[in-house]
């Protein structure tokens, strides 16, 4: 994808385009990771109920993950429910989960148009069987895809999958009769979900709260952090626009110091 693809369908004069143009082509974010919030609150000030507000935030999903592919980013990763996440009303989970193989159904042929792979991370064994054959569907026909890789965080805790992962990696050391100091920061690594991906370079948060919700906990370690009061369902192309050049403005350090300036 390129700035061609961009510009093609952001409209001329607009706000957009001087933020298309803005941008540092050499130097995009490979991963983007979002926490989707605030859909009960944008839900409220319209004095409707909470669903409503995660119904129309897919349409926010559609908007990022087309940008994201015209952007030719490497990953982004949505996180749509957390583990923590089962605490709310037996109805609100329902929905949200309906939704889920709703929007799987309705975009699938758009993921795939758009060469973007499907996959999910977190404890997708939990999830009811429907949604988990929807998801599996979705995973499978988009296998083959080589551009954007589109990660979705369902039944998701960052805590749980370092659980898991030490887990796994415990039992493969036993297996092959190996001691705990062969483990390294890559082997841990490897065994995550998100094992052979780029970490997130930016991680942006929607409707102000200032936490991290168990998110990414391992990956996130350097990214980037970019919090917007705007609620998910009016987040849009132009706000996932603005993070990135915030993002381009940042000097990431790593625990080192600024480069000399000649
Ligand atoms: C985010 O919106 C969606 C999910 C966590 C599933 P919320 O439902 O958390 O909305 P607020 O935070 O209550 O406004
Ligand atoms: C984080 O949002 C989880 C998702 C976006 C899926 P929450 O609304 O669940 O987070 P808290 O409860 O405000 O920390
Ligand atoms: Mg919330």
């Amino acid at each position: 994808m390129s700035l061609q693809d961009l510009l093609a369908v952001v409209p001329s004069g607009s706000e957009e385009q001087a933020l298309v143009r803005a941008i540092d082509w050499t130097r995009l974010p490979r991963h983007v990771a979002i926490i989707m919030d605030g859909n009960g609150r944008w839900a409220k000030l319209r004095h409707k109920r909470r669903v409503e507000g995660h119904r129309a935030g897919i349409a926010s999903v559609r908007d990022v993950v087309e940008t994201s592919a015209r952007l030719g980013l490497q990953v982004l990763t949505l996180y749509a429910f957390s583990v923590e996440n089962w605490k709310r009303p037996k109805t609100e989970v329902s929905t949200l989960m309906a939704l889920l193989k709703r929007y799987l159904r309705i975009e699938l042929d758009t993921l795939l148009r758009n060469n973007i792979r499907f996959r999910v991370i977190g404890r997708m064994d939990e999830l009811p069987i429907d949604v988990q054959k929807e998801l599996q569907r979705g995973m499978d026909r988009t296998a083959h895809a080589t551009g954007l890789l589109f990660n979705i965080a369902l039944n998701y805790g960052g805590r749980a999958e370092i659980t898991d992962a030490v887990r796994r990696l415990a039992t493969d050391l036993l297996a092959n009769g190996r001691d705990a100091g062969h483990i390294d920061e890559a082997m841990l690594s490897s065994y995550l979900y998100t094992a052979g991906q780029p970490d997130p370079d930016l991680l942006i948060r929607t409707s102000g709260e200032l936490r991290i919700s168990n998110f990414l906990l391992w990956q996130i370690a350097y990214a980037e952090i970019w919090v917007t009061e705007v609620l998910w369902p009016d987040f849009r192309r132009r706000h996932l626009l603005q993070a990135i050049a915030d993002y381009q403005k940042r000097e990431r350090r790593y625990g080192g110091i600024a480069p000399p300036t000649a």
